[in-house]
């Protein structure tokens, strides 16, 4: 299916790839750049098998930047943090269905705190099963590597998920956002964008290296 030419297409840089010695740095730099999301990458070593960072983090950072906060939850019971994370800060909350208990409740509960909500499914669910849900919630995230760590190689069956989700979408008439995560590169972003997908996460291919040409270089292909 060919890109939807009204549909903007968003960079998310994922703070999981920066230098935490230099992070607000960082942070500023992507933005300058035309970086319109920061993606923030929580892990609690149950859900996934490493641990990032949390609450604190998510604190000190919205002190220097309005930079739209995309925050992926990638731990169990994610409805015991969705408040704390709204009122740190984020604008956008994504949970794993993997790992709600309730995701139709969840849904609401994020949109009552004034956020985005979104829903993320890892690359062995079935793309079926979030069709019940395209129509409430603001952006599908289509984990495009197995989550919990950056630098992976993505997942070259993840092109036709894709262009699934954005079938099904197309089909209930909902113009949802969705996000791709994990191993996206200046190199196979235009894959993903002409499958159907709109919010480009990259962590590696953003921090490593001159950050300002790495986002210029990916949204030139925007
Ligand atoms: C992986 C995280 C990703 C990660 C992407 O579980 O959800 O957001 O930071 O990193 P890259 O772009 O390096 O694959
Ligand atoms: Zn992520």
């Amino acid at each position: 299916m060919a890109e939807n030419a009204n549909r903007k297409n968003i960079l998310s840089p994922s703070i999981l790839a920066a230098d935490f010695a230099v992070l607000g740095e960082q942070i500023t730099e992507v933005a300058k750049a035309g970086a319109e999301y920061l993606h923030i990458d929580v892990m609690d070593g149950v859900f996934v098998p490493s641990i990032s960072f949390g609450m604190p983090i998510v604190e000190s950072i919205r002190k220097i930047t309005n930079i739209i906060f995309d925050v992926h939850l990638m731990i169990v019971g994610p409805e015991r943090y969705v408040k704390q994370f709204a009122q740190l800060g984020a604008d956008s909350i994504t949970f794993h269905l993997e790992a709600a208990e309730d995701a139709d409740e969840l849904i609401d509960q994020i949109h009552s705190l004034g956020c985005k909500a979104g829903m993320s499914i890892k690359p062995q669910t079935p793309v079926e099963v979030v069709r019940k849900y395209l129509t409430k919630l603001d952006m599908l995230l289509v984990m495009t590597v197995e989550p919990g760590f950056g630098g992976q190689k993505y997942i070259p069956e993840s092109t036709e998920r894709i262009r699934l989700v954005r079938q099904m979408a197309d089909e209930l008439g909902t113009d949802l956002d969705i996000q791709v995560d994990g191993g996206i590169t200046r190199e196979n972003v235009k894959v993903v964008l002409d499958a159907g997908a709109n919010v480009i996460v990259a962590g590696s291919a953003v921090f490593k290296g001159n950050i300002t040409e790495n986002v210029k270089n990916i949204m030139a292909q925007f």
